[in-house]
């Protein structure tokens, strides 16, 4: 009988530690040094009025925390496409760094009931704020302006965030890519550019090139025009002096046989005359002539 009631003791017993060990988890729960929270009463739908920072904390069974981070949390955009003031379209990368003014955690849980619900509305806003910015620079503007860009940007984001009780430190632009289209027709036109340049510094050298080489073909011209015209006067000289001697030698030649056959000279005979020039042509000839002949010319008449 005893064991009987010694077992029903230790069964209680035990239930009993179970039930003040379940009571104790449930209404014991701790934040992280990274975390800031608001207990909730989830039975009885009650959210407790301080925002309580790291440590244990204990409270009615079944109470919890709405936690959100008490460090700064990074939101990035990556490849958010946005159309800029000329209608062009703007690839960014931005990132920037959040979190919820501690001070203002109630409000924002009443507002946006957790973190999830937050972040969401931080996301949108922050996209939001981004296209605005966006739409107020034109295209050579984000080029020649890109720290200014990143301030508008920043103090649009803050702005916004600071209704929603957000803090914001440090945003940064990572990229901004314009359409590889309009990227190319960029580079085409300042290669096209650049070649005029140097064509432009060519063109004064190509041309005095030019005129150089005009210059010398017709300083070479002129030197053979000159070389042939003397050459033509020296051919020229030479065949009148040839000619004038060949003319002179025929006249004496002429004037001598004129004293031959001449009266008052030797007076030959034309038969005698012509006597004579066959002995004179043998005698000039270098090969042995065999002719018949008459007599020569008689020396002696009687
Ligand atoms: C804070 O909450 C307690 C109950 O949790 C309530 O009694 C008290 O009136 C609240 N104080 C303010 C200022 O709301
Ligand atoms: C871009 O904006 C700047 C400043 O407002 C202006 O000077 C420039 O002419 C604009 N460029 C174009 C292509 O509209």
């Amino acid at each position: 009988m005893s064991s009987c009631k010694c077992v029903v003791i230790t069964v209680i017993v035990l239930v009993v530690i179970i039930t003040v060990i379940a009571v104790v988890a449930t209404s014991l729960k701790k934040l992280d040094s990274d975390e800031i929270g608001i207990k909730y009463d989830t039975i009885r739908k009650i959210l407790g009025n301080t925002t309580e920072r790291e440590g244990l904390y204990t409270g009615l069974p079944g109470f919890k925390f709405i936690i959100f981070p008490s460090v700064y949390t990074s939101l990035t955009f990556n490849h958010l496409e946005s159309l800029n003031k000329d209608g062009v379209q703007i690839v960014l990368d931005i990132t920037y760094q959040y979190k919820v003014r501690s001070d203002k955690l109630r409000e924002v849980i009443l507002e946006f009931r957790d973190k999830d619900g937050y972040t969401k509305i931080l996301k949108y806003e922050g996209e939001s704020a981004i296209h605005e910015t966006c739409s107020h620079f034109n295209t050579s503007q984000f080029q020649a302006e890109r720290a200014n860009f990143q301030k508008k940007v920043k103090e649009n984001i803050m702005v916004r965030y600071k209704k929603l009780n957000a803090e914001m430190t440090d945003l940064q632009v990572n990229n901004i890519a314009r359409p590889t289209e309009y990227e190319s027709a960029i580079r085409s036109k300042e290669r096209a550019r650049e070649d005029i340049r140097v064509a432009n510094n060519e063109r004064p050298r190509l041309l005095t090139e030019a005129d150089t080489q005009i210059r010398e073909a017709e300083t070479q011209a002129k030197i053979i025009i000159d070389k042939a015209d003397s050459a033509a006067r020296i051919l020229a000289n030479r065949a009148l002096t040839e000619s004038q001697a060949i003319i002179a030698q025929y006249e004496k030649e002429a004037e001598a046989y004129k004293k031959i056959v001449e009266a008052s000279g030797l007076g030959f005979t034309i038969d005698g005359f012509i006597s004579y020039l066959g002995v004179r042509v043998i005698a000039k000839a270098t090969n042995p002539v065999y002719i018949g002949l008459d007599s020569p010319a008689k020396t002696v008449y009687p």
